[in-house]
């Protein structure tokens, strides 16, 4: 039997969804699921929200299939609404290449077909009281699992504005057999990030890679 997991996700359901929200939800959606396989260049952002990271990620890597994972069901919509054309629902062509993953990246990870060049966490759900810091998606066994759906010379890049959450999830890579790498990479401020900026700093980022210093 599998194990239960616990619940990393808050709401699955928001506001209502417009009619064109639903009927993209409804006859696109299923069209965009991915299919483990597929080869070539392989991008994974978990957790999108609304899906302005996932597009930019599109936009920046036209020759790779762009996965993007998310439960919250009006953030599915959202996204959906902003890659297809407002009165044909037909898909803009610069969006080709992104699939959807409406539900629980964990489940998806179940399958080790996938693959991935780069893996994405932008803005993890800080869970912040003490009594739900079993909630918080970067556990050292979730950061392992990632590691064994990452090409050689593959990446995770980690961006958080809650610093009590990003020094936790450095202690949690210690217990995996991941390392922390330098490297470039282009950033948008997301809608999360947005909201929160009364109250944060600045985001801090991580990057993952199997080989110290490489
Ligand atoms: C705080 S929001 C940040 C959204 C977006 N990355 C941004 O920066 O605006 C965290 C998102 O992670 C999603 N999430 C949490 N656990 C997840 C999981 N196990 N699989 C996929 N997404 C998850 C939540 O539904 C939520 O939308």
């Amino acid at each position: 039997m599998e194990k239960q997991e616990i619940r990393t996700f808050g709401r699955r359901h928001g506001k209502k969804l417009s009619p064109r929200k639903m009927a993209l939800i409804n006859d696109l959606l299923p069209a965009l699921m991915p299919n483990p396989e597929n080869s070539g260049r392989r991008i994974l952002e978990i957790g999108f929200g609304a899906g302005e990271h996932v597009r930019a990620l599109t936009n920046d890597n036209p020759d790779a299939e762009i996965i993007g994972a998310e439960p919250f069901v009006n953030g599915v919509a959202a996204l959906l609404s902003a890659i297809t054309d407002d009165k044909t629902n037909a898909l803009l062509p610069p969006y080709r290449n992104i699939r959807i993953w409406p539900d629980d990246v964990r489940i998806l990870l179940r399958d080790a077909k996938y693959m991935f060049d780069e893996i994405w966490i932008l803005h993890p759900d800080p869970w912040p009281k003490a009594r739900h810091e079993k909630r918080r998606l970067l556990q050292a066994e979730f950061i392992t699992l990632l590691s064994q759906h990452l090409k050689n010379g593959g990446r995770i890049i980690i961006g958080t504005d809650h610093w009590d959450y990003y020094d936790w999830i450095l202690d949690q890579v210690k217990n995996t057999s991941m390392y922390i790498v330098s490297g470039e990479f282009k950033i948008i401020e997301t809608r999360y990030q947005h909201k929160n900026m009364a109250d944060t700093a600045a985001p801090k980022y991580l990057i993952l890679g199997h080989q110290n210093g490489i």
